[in-house]
């Protein structure tokens, strides 16, 4: 398949085609400097390195100490002794070891297939994150057709900076970041299979995707945004098509196809296997899979209070609403969805195989920019072809497979539960005068938070950058440390005096600190353990009794899935729980505030999104106190 790079085909040890990223001139917040171009090369980067297997173990001892029983920890303290002097253990970092000497990188493969292509969960609420951007106030269908046209523009003026290899490396403490990245969110799509999906990639080869596709009341139109001599439309001129595409699809009784791929992923795929029987269909389908991105205008949702506005607009962004809104107005496969509403709602949700939230976010930052600066000239109207309306034939095995999914989404619609809170009392100003880390106050405020609900805290996952290293991923910080501990059961001990409790404060901000330092350095816990388990599983006939052992499940049940994605739009990104009694909880730390998006399930009686959003407006208050107190004490 000319032009197709399926990303599953990759193999440890098969070099990908390496990239020049060039420097432009201007240099995002987070490039600290321009390079010399060399120095960009991708083939720079250094391997992700296989942490010390002793170092790994101990660190994981420590690490469940807040978490788990003492005996638990003292039987999982001798079946360490065991892997570790019993051979085993050795055996299996080696493996790993050669492993990480014959490929670019030992982790990218077996991660992206057991975090993603091999889960069989719905994309939709479970692994897609959303973004919620501030909302749009259009006149009328015009303005709101001219916005997206503007959006579309600055998507495709960023696309440029990928196709002629002039993105701005990032850093990260002062070190490279691998860009890779950004080179697999557009032009891509995932593809349902039976046991594992795989994503494909249409942008090497000979014919990439000149077109993207347009979704309005459930209808799915290409609409080709280069002319003959390959310059990308005029906003004058995607406007128009925009214009066409929305005359031509007012019928509002056709069948929501897009719901489709918000199914469980075996389902999906079966479902996948009977749409495409039909020759349409599979030529519908590949158009919007090769298509640069999705734009998904959306019928106007119920309306709610201002201070709930941002909450159901996470809520659009991860499912759409349920089957009667806008859950069918989407093709959920497609790396990049944005959304524009016509009640002014605004947002995105991407597919995680390709990505990581940084590089979506950076690309908002750029298309936001671009809208503000973008002077909008009348171009002459040469008449355009009108956007291909994309025909499916719904045969009453596809009527079936559409009604099941319906009923699926208004079941995961109905059972997530999202709160936006716009914390607007401080940020990250405050933070830096205070010399405190702002990704560690927060964290910490949400582990204070947690206790004060539970009266016990749990297992904490913080997504730490693995992009120093070539292609890498993530890791995890794991939050919960015995000096977090200690300092939220300080501020509920109202005999504790703050002095003692400043002093704890600090301690556990500084551990997150040197745990965050060593997760991005490469030398984290999860990811090593991930990767000796699916060595023992290659190599020996029965798993390690480490991996067996209630702390390592107790240790994997993220009770808090965590994330900062900061950005300098306004923005908040979103994603759901990892486990049914859990929170996902993403924060963006603006100057002046934080915009925090936590999410939770409805039907798990003892989780309440709105209520640990309070939880963490309280604690992050409470925590401002502590600092003010210890400054005037300075004084
Ligand atoms: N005194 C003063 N300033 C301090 C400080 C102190 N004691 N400690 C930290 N800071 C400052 C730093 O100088 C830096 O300043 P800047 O904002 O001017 O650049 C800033 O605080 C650091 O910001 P902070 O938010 O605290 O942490 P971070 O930028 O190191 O981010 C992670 C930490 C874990 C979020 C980041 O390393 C990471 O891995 N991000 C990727 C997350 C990701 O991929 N998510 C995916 C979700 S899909």
């Amino acid at each position: 398949m000319l032009g197709l790079f399926v990303r599953t085909a990759l193999r440890p040890g098969m070099v990908k085609p390496s990239r020049m990223v060039k420097p432009v001139t201007q240099i995002p917040k987070r490039c600290e400097s321009l390079v010399p171009q060399e120095a960009l090369h991708q083939d720079d980067l250094p391997k992700l390195p296989v942490p010390p297997l002793r170092q790994t173990c101990e660190r994981y001892l420590a690490m469940l100490e807040p978490i788990v029983s003492e005996e638990e920890l003292e039987q999982t303290q001798q079946m360490m002794e065991e892997f570790l002097n019993g051979g085993v253990g050795d055996r299996l970092q080696k493996l790993l070891e050669r492993r990480a000497q014959k490929t670019e990188n030992w982790l990218s493969e077996w991660w992206m297939q057991s975090a993603y292509l091999d889960c069989r969960m719905p994309v939709a609420v479970y692994t897609s994150p959303g973004i919620v951007l501030p909302r749009m106030h259009f006149q009328d269908r015009q303005g709101q057709l001219r916005f997206a046209a503007k959006l579309i523009a600055g998507v495709l003026d960023f696309k440029k900076l990928i196709d002629t290899n002039t993105l701005p490396v990032e850093y990260l403490g002062g070190k490279p970041l691998c860009m890779d990245q950004y080179y697999q969110i557009l032009s891509s799509c995932r593809i349902p299979g039976p046991k594992r999906d795989t994503v494909v990639h249409h942008i090497v080869g000979n014919s990439p995707s000149a077109h993207i596709t347009v979704v309005h009341n459930f209808q799915f139109f290409v609409l080709e945004v280069y002319d003959s001599n390959g310059s990308r439309l005029t906003v004058d001129q995607i406007s128009m098509q925009l214009e066409k595409i929305w005359n031509s699809s007012l019928q509002t009784n056709k069948e929501p196809i897009g719901i489709l791929t918000s199914q469980h992923r075996n389902t999906w795929s079966k479902a996948y296997n009977n749409l495409l029987k039909d020759k349409t269909n599979k030529e519908s389908v590949r158009a919007i899979q090769k298509s640069i991105f999705v734009v998904c205008l959306d019928a106007p949702m119920p309306r709610v209070s201002d201070n709930l506005y941002r909450s159901r607009v996470a809520a659009q962004m991860l499912h759409g609403g349920g089957a009667r809104w806008n859950s069918g107005n989407r093709w959920f496969d497609k790396t990049l969805q944005f959304i524009i509403g016509e009640d002014g709602t605004c947002g995105l949700v991407y597919e995680h195989a390709a990505a990581e939230g940084p590089p979506i976010v950076f690309l908002i930052d750029y298309v936001v920019n671009f809208m503000q600066k973008i002077e909008i000239k009348r171009s002459p109207m040469i008449p355009l072809a009108m956007p291909l309306k994309l025909r499916f034939n719904i045969t009453p095995e596809v009527k079936r497979d559409i009604e099941n999914a319906k009923q699926n989404m208004n079941m995961m619609s109905q059972d997530l539960d999202v709160n936006v809170l716009m914390f607007s009392h401080f940020g990250r100003t405050f933070l830096r005068e205070h010399k405190t880390s702002a990704d560690a106050f927060v964290q910490m405020a949400i582990q204070l938070a947690y206790f004060r609900m539970y009266k016990v805290c749990c297992p904490t996952y913080e997504t730490a950058s693995l992009r120093m290293f070539k292609y890498g991923r993530t890791d995890v910080i794991h939050s919960t440390t015995k000096d977090s501990l200690k300092f939220v059961q300080a501020m509920e001990d109202s005999a504790k005096p703050n002095t003692e409790k400043v002093a704890l404060l600090q301690k556990a901000v500084q551990s997150h600190r040197e745990n965050t330092s060593k997760a991005i350095h490469g030398q984290a816990i999860d990811r090593h353990l991930l990767g000796l388990k699916l060595q023992g599983i290659i190599d020996l006939t029965s798993m390690p009794e480490i991996f067996m052992d209630t702390s390592y499940a107790v240790a994997q049940h993220y009770n808090l899935l965590t994330s900062q994605v900061g950005s300098k739009t306004d923005c908040a990104m979103c994603f759901g729980p990892m486990v049914p009694d859990g929170y996902g909880v993403c924060y963006n730390p603006m100057d002046d505030h934080i915009n925090i998006a936590i999410t939770a399930f409805n039907s798990c009686e003892e989780t309440h999104a709105a209520r640990f959003s309070r939880a963490i407006e309280d604690a992050l208050l409470d925590m401002r106190a502590l600092l003010e107190d210890r400054n005037k004490a300075k004084q």
